[in-house]
């Protein structure tokens, strides 16, 4: 992704009208807790598999797939696995047609499936691609530690949406699921402009904004079923500071940092204690938000088209951006596993399962 200092004129968003309840202190005591197991950078199981090169058209780009579908297959069978594939000429590799491939996991209702194109989907969005040089490069916050963030957080979430649909929560409604957006192809090649760039995110934002839904459904396509694009980004640095980017999102941003508030208050979080939160614009006022600081990534062909963004990458970049030192002895674990903390906690308010939770 890159920095760009050009005004950015987004599409008016209609402000999001999504009434929930937050999560009680005993709901967010009782989530699963990272654990070491899956997160060190030798031997964790999400995370070290991801910890290569991972360019397009490589066997790392092969191997990386096949880690996110077997963990699918063998913990979420109710997830749905799909992929969007394209192909595309790139500055560094002449006629070859290089392979990109998106993997999209999907989690709704049941009464949502069977109505396709009736409810919306909590968007979750990390590239798993790495830039194809420095040649070695594993880019362990771009994005691999947000991938296995995101493995994390689905296995998290199951058992409370499992449990909300088993109870009919919802029904007759349209329905809102969960989506996870694994992209490919988000680095340039050579280096940053619209064409070598975001090649998976630019082919699915098109695929889904001209496949309609029939007539009378509530969404005309699945581009417009996106209720909220949630990017993580270079994340897994120590003392990240994420600003809140679009006024239009805010309130989304806002609901974040109070959640990292009450995880860190209760000390559910393993981050250095006195760390300054990661989210620390709660109190960003309407007449701050200029466009400024605006960066370049996977959001911007969805936002293109009028998604709703929430953009989780610091700014600014870690110190280790796009150098050989952005591996995993870099990372800062602690940090990384409050992500998965506070990105799990979110998607259950969002998603509301408070009301079918006991209160504890
Ligand atoms: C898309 O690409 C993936 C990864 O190479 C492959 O496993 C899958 O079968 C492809 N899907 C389609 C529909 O071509
Ligand atoms: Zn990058």
């Amino acid at each position: 992704m890159r920095l760009s200092h050009a005004l950015f004129f987004g599409p008016l968003l209609l402000p999001l009208t999504h009434a929930y309840t937050p999560l009680s202190t005993h709901l967010l005591q009782s989530l699963p807790a990272p654990a070491q197991s899956d997160y060190d950078p030798h031997t964790g199981a999400l995370l070290a598999p991801l910890l290569i090169p991972r360019v397009p058209g490589t066997d790392g780009q092969a191997k990386a797939q096949q880690h996110f579908v077997s963990f699918f297959r063998a913990h979420l069978p109710q997830w749905d696995v799909l992929w969007q594939n394209s192909t595309s000429t790139t500055p560094a590799t002449g006629d070859r047609q290089i392979p990109f491939a998106n993997l999209i996991l999907r989690r709704e209702p049941p009464w949502m499936k069977k109505r396709p194109g009736a409810g919306g989907y909590l968007t979750l969005v990390a590239h798993y691609d790495s830039k194809i040089a420095p040649e070695g490069f594993v880019g362990a916050t771009d994005s691999a530690a947000p991938c296995a963030v995101l493995m994390d957080v689905a296995r998290a979430v199951e058992g409370y949406l499992g449990r909300m649909w088993a109870k009919g929560e919802g029904e007759g409604g349209g329905g809102e699921g969960v989506q996870i957006l694994l992209l490919d192809g988000e680095e340039a090649f050579v280096s940053w402009t619209d064409t070598d760039s975001l090649y998976g995110a630019r082919a699915l934002a098109a695929e889904w904004e001209a496949t309609p839904y029939p007539a009378m459904s509530t969404y005309a396509n699945p581009l417009r079923q996106i209720s909220l694009f949630v990017l993580l980004d270079l994340l897994g640095a120590a003392n990240p500071e994420i600003p809140s980017y679009f006024q239009s999102t805010h309130w989304a941003y806002q609901r974040m940092s109070s959640i990292e508030g009450r995880l860190r208050q209760m000390g559910l979080l393993e981050s250095k204690a006195g760390a300054r939160p990661f989210l620390p614009e709660s109190g960003k006022m309407a007449t701050d938000f200029n466009g400024g600081g605006f960066v370049g990534d996977d959001h911007v062909p969805f936002m293109g088209r009028g998604a709703p963004v929430l953009h989780l990458i610091p700014t600014p970049f870690p110190a280790v951006w796009h150098t050989m030192q952005d591996d995993g002895e870099h990372l800062d674990i602690a940090t990384v596993k409050d992500w998965a903390r506070i990105v799990t906690a979110f998607t259950l308010e969002w998603m509301d399962v408070q009301k079918t939770e006991p209160e504890g």
